[in-house]
């Protein structure tokens, strides 16, 4: 039997019993057999999630674009590695081979070398999805220094933030962006951004849509004429498999974003066996998730997973409704793709749209499906279920998160029975727990808690950029030995888990997280405001919306007080970007507040969600008369 690939729940059971019981064997038989390394490791696993400090791996020596392309050359060199579908349906597809990948990454590494990265550096990309944002990522994998993909939806101060908390000395953008019909001015954000970023020497920009932008002498330089003169080999560095391979920000539950640190030989193991399994990619498999790469699920199932799998994996530059609703129906009829991963909010927005959009493609090629970011409602998963895998493509609802690097909770297709709206059994190697309220573990089935994680899988972080105190307080201080996610959970009769959403100050909106503290910092530096909170709301299509309760240090008059909404959010867009836009603001006399002064959140997402009949006990509130008079008002 081969672990690589499971074919029946039975295999499935067996496995995840070995991972469980011999995790070290488990995990060194997979290392072994399916991957390319320079040196061998002297032991699997060392952990203590007191400190915590994990390593897989170690000692062993390795690149992981050895692993993503050099191994695929001899037997798939002339596969398609990346299939890129442009925004516009009018201009032509590329396919990039695995010979032409290897090319390209090696010239980008070149110049990345000649303009004095080195090993450990850390680069910040921020790119739109196009190929040169792949090839950027890979490159520094190649040369050793750590890539920091900033979403290129962020604005100019988030961009700013993420630069200086890890030091990056360059930063790689381009021209501008296409979204759907809009074109956006990333050149312009980026030289916004480096008016705060003392420590960045030098711009690479890509041209994508030919505008005119600025160049600053001795900073900026076009890259394709670099490209241009670059070699196209470069010997990749040897990385220590615990290396940093590149760092991603998440949201946390103060204003400064997390930058999650992962490693290079845990990862790399780890996705590309959750992407084989998970999606059950077959070669020559036409395989398309919709995330960004701005974002982890673009980092290890658009990039490293699929590519480790010598997979053909589609990157789309657009949106789902561009220039129509059926655009992304049109495309998987168009490269006849076979796995398809998305967003619940990405189906909930189409699923509002007529079924002719979805019925004039031929999606008779598709045989899996994905969700992730958030949990899939049932109505959506029937629509998905009924209209897209037409009942013959199970559903993967995947349960992970930025810090876990790869999937963590999912079913297996054509293994795993699927219920709706259950992100079903644990991967293989993944130790599951709920705690209740007092930190205990609850034990047996049918029970509902805080979703944790007792033992280290490959691809976890392994510690936040500059910042390991603050790894050690948010994941593993919440209870002893454990990892706490900051989601709930319940586990139903069979032993299947249900993500029931976070429990701590993010908010998930679209599928992207959101932390309740940057977006209140981002308003309260408004004059006018004295204090506000966030809190999400129940949205058809977002999942949730924000609505935000502010106190003004002057109530004006109602037409001041809409100017004001407007501003509001033009602030959020500055200091964050436009999706964190609150969709209701209240203006309010006052905040419920406890004795200690702690905001109660939770009485005002009741209200927000319209749900007053039982708000539970306000009388130990400091100022419970408040809460009337925001129900008043309530929008
Ligand atoms: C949520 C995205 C329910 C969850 C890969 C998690 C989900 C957060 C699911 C991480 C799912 C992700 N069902 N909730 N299938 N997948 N989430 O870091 O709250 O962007 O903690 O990683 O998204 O979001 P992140």
């Amino acid at each position: 039997m081969s672990n690589y690939s499971i074919k029946n729940l039975e295999e499935y059971f067996q496995l995840y019993r070995k991972s469980v019981r011999e995790p070290e064997t488990f995990w060194e038989e997979i290392a072994e057999e399916h991957f390319v390394w320079r040196k061998r490791w002297t032991k699997v696993l060392q952990w203590d999630f007191s400190k915590p400090e994990v390593t897989w791996f170690e000692n062993a020596k390795l690149n992981i674009t050895e692993n993503c392309i050099d191994r695929h050359l001899h037997i798939r060199g002339d596969k398609t590695a990346i299939l890129f579908e442009p925004n516009d349906p009018k201009e032509k597809a590329q396919h990039i081979t695995y010979n032409e990948l290897y090319s390209r990454v090696c010239k980008m590494a070149n110049v990345l070398k000649d303009k004095g990265v080195k090993k450990g550096d850390r680069v910040c990309i921020y790119l739109p999805m196009i190929p040169e944002l792949a090839v950027s990522v890979l490159a520094c994998a190649r040369i050793g220094a750590v890539h920091s993909v900033v979403f290129a939806g962020f604005s100019a101060q988030a961009l700013s933030t993420r630069i200086n908390d890890s030091d990056c000395k360059m930063v790689i953008t381009s021209d501008g962006s296409f979204r759907g019909s809009k074109t956006i001015d990333l050149k312009g954000i980026v030289d916004l951004a480096l008016e705060e970023c003392k420590g960045v020497h030098s711009v690479l920009v890509a041209k994508r849509i030919n505008s005119e932008v600025k160049m600053k002498q001795g900073r900026d330089q076009w890259l394709q004429p670099l490209l241009d003169k670059a070699k196209a080999t470069y010997t990749a560095e040897v990385m220590d498999a615990e290396d940093p391979l590149f760092i991603l920000y998440t949201s946390g539950s103060t204003g400064k974003p997390k930058g999650m640190v992962h490693s290079s030989a845990g990862y790399m193991v780890y996705t590309a066996y959750t992407f084989k399994n998970i999606f059950k990619y077959q070669e020559n498999d036409v395989y398309w998730c919709t995330a960004d790469i701005g974002w982890i699920t673009g980092h290890s199932y658009i990039v490293y997973g699929p590519l480790a799998n010598g997979a053909t994996t589609v990157m789309f530059e657009g949106v789902p409704t561009y220039p129509h609703y059926g655009r992304f129906w049109q495309i998987v009829e168009k490269h006849k793709v076979n796995q398809f991963y998305t967003a619940p909010t990405a189906i909930r927005a189409l699923a509002k749209e007529s079924l002719d959009y979805v019925d004039k493609h031929d999606l008779s090629s598709l045989k899996v499906l994905g969700t992730v970011g958030e949990p899939i409602n049932e109505e959506a998963w029937h629509w998905y279920n009924n209209n897209i895998g037409k009942h013959k493509s199970p559903i993967v609802d995947t349960w992970w998160q930025t810090e876990t690097g790869g999937i963590m909770i999912s079913p297996i297709p054509y293994v795993t029975p699927t219920t709706p709206t259950f992100a079903t059994l644990p991967f293989i190697g993944v130790q599951l727990a709920l705690m209740d309220e007092k930190g205990e573990e609850l034990k047996g089935n049918q029970v509902e808690g805080r979703l944790c994680i007792k033992f280290p899988w490959p691809s976890m972080a392994r510690t936040i950029w500059g910042d390991h105190k603050r790894y050690f307080d948010t994941y593993f201080s919440a209870y002893d030995n454990k990892y706490f996610t900051g989601d709930g959970a319940k586990r139903d009769a069979v032993g299947y888990y249900r993500i029931t959403g976070r429990v701590d100050d993010v908010i998930i909106v679209s599928g992207h997280n959101l932390g309740t503290a940057p977006i209140e910092d981002a308003i309260n530096e408004h004059p006018a405001v004295a204090e506000s909170a966030i809190v999400g709301f129940p949205h058809d299509i977002k999942g949730n919306a924000l609505y935000g309760f502010v106190i003004l240090k002057e109530i004006g008059e109602s037409r001041k007080q809409e100017n004001l909404r407007k501003e509001i959010n033009q602030q959020i867009t500055e200091h964050i970007g436009p999706i964190a836009k609150l969709d209701k603001i209240q203006f309010v006399p006052g905040l419920p507040k406890t004795r200690s002064g702690k905001i109660m959140r939770r009485i005002l997402r009741k209200i927000a969600s319209g749900d007053t009949s039982n708000l539970g006990d306000i009388s130990t509130l400091l100022n419970p008369e408040v809460v009337e008079a925001i129900i008043e008002d309530a929008q």
